[in-house]
């Protein structure tokens, strides 16, 4: 197959190659392990992704990829196969109507107040969380929790460094508050404040696992995650979520994600925002 570029032109070998049936596995491999949806228009950026992988690790084809993936369940090159097709797009304050509804909510809350951003993808959206609820609550009693199911994104998350250009949504007075400037080699770059990092822990964690933290939350931010799932898997994490939210309990969801028809267990409270019932 040739590929064109505005800079080359390069051809995969044979083995690179992805065979339709291939990519049929790729996409059950990676709608059991995540419940992300592999739609066909992607069978191009899976080809060059996932032979560049097999290269990585010694293999000539795609397919014997595919082979030890589903032989152990635990290879370490899971990781890298799930991050191949996470779609981390995410930015500070992201729909910022949520903050508000997250602000006054925090005010009537007893604490300790828990926050589950449950799909955080590099961390955007719990430093958010995080400055929101330092800002509203005024004292110690919060714990955000953050997880997502991409390691790589994980870990940019804790290192909380961003390009400058990554802040412009950051309200001028918390980009003073809560962010140091890089200087000399770290130029162009930001570091969130310990304070912030101190309020969130962040985790590896796969919403279809059946393992999910043991607290129970008085808010969760599922957003812009739920939209590659099918509406089976939709069904039943929004089942999960009711279960661990604290009553009055609040769920976040993306701007075009509605939930509405798929549920009995929350009620639609505010433009993408329900409550548990
Ligand atoms: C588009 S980002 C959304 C980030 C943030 N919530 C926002 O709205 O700005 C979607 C995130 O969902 C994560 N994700 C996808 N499947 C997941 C799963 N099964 N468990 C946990 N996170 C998942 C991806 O890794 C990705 O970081």
């Amino acid at each position: 197959m040739k590929l064109m570029s505005n800079q080359s032109v390069f051809t995969l070998p044979e083995g690179a190659r992805l065979a339709p049936d291939d990519f049929h596995r790729a996409a059950r491999l990676l709608l059991q392990k995540t419940g992300i949806v592999l739609p066909p228009h992607k069978k191009e950026m899976a080809e060059l992704r996932l032979s560049a992988q097999a290269t990585r690790v010694g293999m000539d084809a795609i397919g014997q990829f595919l082979d030890m993936l589903e032989q152990d369940a635990n290879s370490p090159h899971w990781a890298d196969f799930i991050s191949t097709f996470t779609i981390n797009h995410t930015a500070f304050f992201r729909e910022l109507h949520h903050f508000e509804v997250l602000a006054q909510f925090a005010r009537t809350r007893p604490k300790p107040l828990h926050v589950w951003s449950c799909a955080c993808s590099t961390g955007e959206e719990a430093y958010s969380i995080a400055m929101t609820l330092r800002e509203t609550t005024r004292e110690a009693g919060v714990s955000i929790l953050a997880t997502d199911i991409d390691s790589q994104a994980v870990h940019q998350a804790e290192q909380g460094i961003y390009r400058h250009d990554r802040l412009a949504s950051v309200p001028p007075a918390y980009l003073q508050k809560y962010f140091q400037r890089g200087i000399g080699p770290r130029e162009g770059l930001t570091r969130v404040k310990p304070v912030l990092c101190e309020m969130i822990d962040f985790q590896v964690l796969n919403l279809l696992s059946p393992s999910w933290p043991k607290t129970r939350f008085d808010a969760i931010f599922c957003r812009n995650a739920m939209i590659y799932f099918d509406k089976s898997t939709q069904a039943r994490l929004l089942e999960r979520f009711a279960r661990v939210l604290k009553p009055g309990g609040l769920l976040f969801v993306g701007h075009s994600e509605n939930f509405t028809h798929l549920t009995t267990a929350f009620r639609l409270k505010g433009k993408t925002v329900y409550v548990v019932i």
